[in-house]
């Protein structure tokens, strides 16, 4: 269905691994649109739901270097323009990952956005309208992006409180996906090709995950990710007995309520009997 063959940009003679990522519906074809019109992109979902690894995937598939930026509290503006920093009795200018995928013309990929200082915003507006560009006050440089450029960010709406929440004034400059655990039988053939486990075993183990998945909200917060499936299919495949994997891979993390563990616990043996 892909109309554009983004393969050939790839330059370099030597085969690129691309990261395998099933697609669970336009998104790989919406991703090319939104990076040849030099839109940015706003992907919103649950955690483990292959928002990173469809980055990945989509970085390899454009032959383009990829910068990922793990959000937190603390990163600042500077943490993604760059700084001056002390070097042999010297100060020199460091890149930091936005201003090396503006200069490299790759793409740039914020992941938990919502999490970082709200300086942040005010970097990535400029380079997130017909502008594009990057203002160094630092160097006084002001770069301008070239077409393969390209601002990824992401969010769990799932964890949004309304002191964390993206600015309408930031959001509306994004065109957005919204991410979700795969349909049953898709889930399936990736947690196997991941874990190396066979389809039959693991189609109880996302069997599992989609009931506990039921849950979220009432006893616990967020469901059940691809990730945490694959963690218990691959200590299923390592020689773990499949009770102890879901408890260890699956139930563990997603509560620290004897209560609730029990249930989970419950309800794990009525699905894998
Ligand atoms: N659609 C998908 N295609 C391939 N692998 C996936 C997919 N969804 C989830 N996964 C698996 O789940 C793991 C977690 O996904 P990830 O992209 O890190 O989630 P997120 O960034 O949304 O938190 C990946 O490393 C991969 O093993
Ligand atoms: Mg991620």
């Amino acid at each position: 269905m892909n109309a554009v063959e983004p393969l050939s940009l790839l330059s370099s003679a030597a085969p690129v691994a691309i990261p395998a990522y099933t697609a669970s519906g336009h998104e790989v074809f919406l991703f090319e649109m939104a990076w040849e019109r030099r839109l940015p992109l706003l992907l919103k979902g649950p955690t483990g739901s292959g928002k990173t690894r469809f980055v990945a995937h989509m970085a390899a598939r454009l032959g383009l270097p990829l910068f990922t930026v793990a959000c937190h509290d603390d990163l600042s503006a500077a943490d993604l323009t760059g700084r001056h920093l002390l070097k042999g009795g010297e100060t020199v200018w460091v890149d930091g990952p936005l201003t090396r995928a503006v200069r490299e013309g790759g793409l740039c990929y914020l992941d938990e956005i919502v999490e970082a200082r709200k300086d942040v915003a005010v970097v990535l507006h400029p380079l997130t309208d017909d502008r594009r560009i990057l203002p160094l006050e630092r160097t006084g440089e002001l770069l301008s992006a070239p077409a393969s450029f390209m601002v990824i960010v992401s969010y769990n709406p799932g964890y949004q409180n309304l002191l964390k929440s993206l600015k309408p004034s930031t959001r509306q400059r994004f065109v957005s996906i919204t991410f979700d655990f795969l349909p049953r039988d898709r889930e399936i053939s990736v947690v196997a090709r991941e874990s190396g486990l066979d389809e039959a075993a693991v189609a109880p183990l996302v069997d599992v995950a989609r009931r506990l998945r039921t849950l979220k909200g009432q006893d616990i917060e967020e469901g059940v990710s691809t990730r945490l499936i694959v963690y218990a299919a691959s200590l299923i495949a390592a020689g773990v007995a499949p009770h102890d994997a879901v408890t260890a891979a699956i139930i563990e993390p997603l509560t620290d309520d004897p209560e609730v563990k029990v249930g989970l616990a419950e309800i794990t043996r009525a699905v894998l009997g």
